[in-house]
């Protein structure tokens, strides 16, 4: 008997209201919207808004957005996934307050730190439990409040992130169609070029850490941009080599949202054309794990069964991954 394959058959976003445009931004730091164009692609970001609100907010409306499309109950889930970099909290995991503020009880949870390639990596654990049998219906979120991290009196990096969420249903496949394949890598010894520096434990939070702005994102712009095109450029190579498949037979490309010029170089690498790109970095800039779900939830209705789709991401550990799959819907 063939083993089961795990298939994405639903998909969910939600965006905070807020709209932060480079205009705005313009008066915050010396910075300007042709720059930020030029250099980035992005025109705005999404902000959320509200003393307590976190990045299980977010989730948890993508979520219920889920459950009611599909006309599922809270108590048709058998696992959910959060990827985050932004938890509301060091703990409990997002991934359960998620559940608690949806109503899903008594069923397994937790989070998934894997910065940018979050929703790769979750995706990718998700995919295991399917196959292996130990779960029927999994929902894997992509989450982050990066305006929690970022210091808006830093030009080099405030203008690169927007907060969202992206969830998706991961069910086994009914038709033969989901994830054929993926690839996930990490060398830790890329952390010095991306990180947070403080809030963890081996630097917790001090009046110190605090004056010196160590709990928000650091990030070697130039370095992180190199190691991000190859990274994403080649373990696309490899998953197509060792599925045989050629550029000109990928329906659509999912690549995370980082930078427009990053994505061009990745796609100029495999020979991929413009409208094979999905592209919302100009909308909603960089929401860190949640690019990825964000994009196949606004192309949904551009999809067709059988399409064929590579979705690869780089980030912060340095982490990054590749997964091909034929969309089942
Ligand atoms: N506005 C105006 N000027 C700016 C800004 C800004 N917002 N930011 C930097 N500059 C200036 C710099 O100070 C520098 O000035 P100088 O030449 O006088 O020193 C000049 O612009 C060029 O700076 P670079 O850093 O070389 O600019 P670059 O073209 O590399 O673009 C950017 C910077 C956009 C950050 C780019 O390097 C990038 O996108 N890097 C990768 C981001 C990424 O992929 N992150 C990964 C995921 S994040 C995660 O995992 C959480």
């Amino acid at each position: 008997m063939a083993h089961p394959i795990a298939a994405i058959t639903a998909t969910a976003g939600y965006v905070p209201e807020y709209v932060l445009k480079n205009k705005e931004l313009e008066g915050m730091v010396a910075t300007n919207d042709d720059w930020i164009q030029s250099r980035t692609g992005i025109q705005e970001r999404r902000i959320l808004k509200g003393i307590g609100k976190g990045t299980s907010d977010m989730g948890a409306e993508a979520v219920r957005q889920l459950l009611t499309k599909q006309s599922l109950q809270a108590s048709d889930i058998d696992l959910l996934i959060c990827a985050t970099v932004t938890p509301d909290h060091p703990f409990p995991s997002t991934a359960n307050i998620i559940c608690d503020k949806v109503g899903i009880r008594n069923i397994g949870s937790f989070d998934i730190s894997a910065a940018c390639s979050g929703f790769v990596y979750a995706l990718t654990v998700a995919r295991q439990f399917i196959e292996a049998g130990n779960a029927q219906r999994i929902i894997v979120v992509g989450a982050d409040k990066m305006s929690s991290i970022i210091n808006y009196n830093d030009r080099a990096t405030c203008v690169l992130f927007g907060d969202g969420a992206g969830a998706v249903l991961v069910e086994k496949s009914e038709n033969g169609l989901g994830i054929v394949d993926s690839l996930l890598k990490s060398d830790g010894a890329g952390r010095q070029y991306l990180y947070q520096k403080a809030g963890g434990s081996a630097y917790p939070a001090t009046q110190e850490s605090v004056a010196a702005k160590e709990h928000f994102v650091y990030q070697d712009g130039r370095n992180v941009f190199k190691h991000a095109v190859n990274g994403m450029a080649t373990i696309s190579q490899e998953i197509m080599q060792r599925n045989q498949l050629q550029s000109t037979q990928i329906d659509w490309f999912v690549p995370h949202q980082a930078n427009k010029r990053i994505i061009d170089m990745v796609a100029k690498r495999l020979d991929l054309s413009e409208q094979q790109l999905m592209l919302n970095i100009q909308q909603f800039g960089n929401t860190t794990a949640a690019t990825i779900p964000l994009c196949l939830w606004q192309w949904e209705n551009q999809l067709k069964k059988e399409d064929k789709l590579i979705l690869t991401a780089f980030g912060g550990g340095f982490t990054w991954g590749a997964i091909y799959l034929k969309w089942a819907y």
